[in-house]
């Protein structure tokens, strides 16, 4: 899909479809009202008919004459006016994306972006309109065999704005838009890609290949052998029981001088977990495929940024393995050797994820990071918590976690800060090594972080728990992209301040 910002009196005549909105009460958006009067004041007449009230998220598609101002105008309901802001704003959208991808037309233009959403300017309107319309686009790869779905005509949406720098500031908030979209349609597709495909070695490949597409990108796959080398003995203890080889996936991307210290984004990429020897209850498991969220959201975000040329260095570190039972497995009361020299008590083979992720933690500190991020579907206990609204934000620095919770927020993608620390790492005593792995249910979301932070000391760090908000279940099955969104933000801002 292609996206053109345009300055709305150039705009006439020229589109399959006007997009215009209708708050309640008969109150025209700015498209409507500069519409009506061309078209016999149809929106008002409607309105008054009781045929369209401005609910939001409502939607009328008419043809209209010819040699009107378009073939079409599809009305969306605003709601009311004083209630209209970001998730209003999203939630129309959506509805035009829905209207016009049933439709006939194969372009549009789009006037919602005219009106005015709390303190939103026309770069992140713009960028909005790129986002909603490029996920609703969305297709998941799925391998049915019947007769494909007719896909959607809509081929070029163009966006009205007031003037020439109206114009050129949504232009580059569109770019960015459908760069976000691109990211979460990777991590999307990774995530929903099913586990015998999306292997360690595919998630390599894809990095690979990303690398070959962004000139500004490289990939380094670090094999079993290097693993060793690396003596991150925690990853190679979830891999073990796996007849998959993991893989240690390290992309580079270099926007800012070669000495700008980079932010690193780590991603849990669990290719499949069964829980190991401690073995997962059968229902839902499938959803385990989905345990690489992390991995697809780091890689996705890559993605966007390359695509940006944003100017910031940034390194990605993705983990990635299956966890399985096997004669080979590691059971439970084994103790292994982290990266960092700490020994761990391995009490429930299910707690893989902080494994991999403290020596992917350790692995970073080679980069003399401004920041580390890691992204991680770590612990369920994190979606009682939270439900699947927020992700879980965890971190030892007040500004970093304050940034990340900002992005969330701009980006509607949010994080809702929990603690970590010492308090939460007693839970994790071991009698026979320097930590446990596992410190009880009690906090559950915390003591895995915590255990994170013991391998993050003297680091900025973060960590995103999206146990909650990597995937949906139910009808609606299927990866996010999450958060994507907040991570992109984050790094747009810290582009920008720099
Ligand atoms: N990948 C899971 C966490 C998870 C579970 C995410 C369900 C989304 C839905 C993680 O590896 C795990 O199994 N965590 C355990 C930790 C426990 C053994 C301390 C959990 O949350 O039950
Ligand atoms: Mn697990
Ligand atoms: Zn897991």
């Amino acid at each position: 899909m292609e996206f053109k910002s345009i300055v709305d009196s150039k705009a006439q005549g020229s589109a399959a479809c006007a997009v215009v909105g209708i708050y309640e009460q008969g109150d025209l958006g700015v498209g409507a009202r500069h519409l009506d009067p061309a078209i016999d004041h149809l929106i008002g007449r409607l309105y008054k008919a009781g045929d369209f009230a401005g609910k939001l998220g409502d939607s009328l598609m008419l043809p209209l004459p010819a040699g009107s101002a378009a073939a079409r105008i599809l009305l969306i309901g605003l709601g009311p006016r004083s209630g209209f802001a970001r998730k209003q704003y999203r939630k129309a959208l959506l509805a035009a994306a829905q209207a016009l991808g049933k439709s006939g037309a194969d372009d549009a233009i789009v006037y919602l972006g005219l009106e005015p959403v709390g303190d939103l300017d026309v770069h992140y309107r713009a960028r909005i309109i790129a986002e909603v319309f490029s996920v609703h686009a969305y297709k998941i790869p799925d391998l049915k065999t019947g007769p494909k779905p007719k896909a959607s005509s809509l081929a070029t949406v163009m966006v009205a704005t007031e003037n020439a720098r109206a114009e050129k500031a949504a232009a580059e908030g569109l770019t960015a838009g459908a760069a976000i979209g691109n990211g979460i349609a990777l991590a999307r597709d990774l995530g929903n890609l099913p586990p015998n495909v999306c292997t360690p070695t595919y998630l390599g490949k894809r990095a690979l290949q990303l690398a070959k597409q962004w000139p500004n990108v490289t990939a380094k796959i670090v094999d079993e052998n290097g693993i060793k080398a690396l003596k991150m003995g925690a990853f190679l203890a979830v891999t073990q029981g796996s007849d998959q080889p993991p893989r240690l996936i390290v992309c580079e991307y270099r926007g800012a001088k070669r000495s700008a210290a980079p932010i690193c984004l780590v991603g849990k990429g669990i290719t499949f977990d069964s829980g190991g020897i401690s073995l997962k209850d059968p229902p839902a498991m499938d959803e385990m495929k989905f345990d690489m969220s992390g991995a697809a959201a780091v890689l996705g975000a890559l993605r966007t940024v390359a695509e940006l040329k944003l100017p910031i260095n940034l390194v990605v570190i993705v983990a990635a393995c299956e966890n399985m039972p096997s004669g080979g497995a590691v059971k439970p009361a084994d103790i292994v050797t982290t990266m960092s020299g700490q020994t761990v008590e391995i009490l429930n083979t299910d707690a893989e994820g902080r494994l991999v992720l403290c020596d992917a933690i350790t692995y970073s500190r080679r980069y003399k990071p401004a920041a580390v991020v890691d992204v991680a579907t770590l612990t369920g206990a994190c979606i009682i918590a939270l439900g699947n609204h927020f992700s879980g934000l965890m971190s030892n620095d007040d500004a970093l976690s304050g940034e990340l919770a900002a992005a969330g927020v701009r980006a509607d993608d949010r994080a809702w800060s929990m603690p970590v620390g010492e308090e939460y790492v007693d839970q994790l005593k071991s009698n026979f090594a320097d930590i446990a792995n596992v410190g009880g249910r009690e906090g559950g979301a915390c003591t895995a972080a915590s255990f994170l932070w013991k391998f993050a000391k003297d680091l900025r760090w973060a960590h995103l728990d999206v146990a909650g908000t990597a995937w949906l279940s139910g009808a609606k099955k299927g990866s996010t992209g999450r958060p994507v969104p907040l991570l992109v933000d984050f790094l747009i801002h810290r582009a920008a301040a720099q």
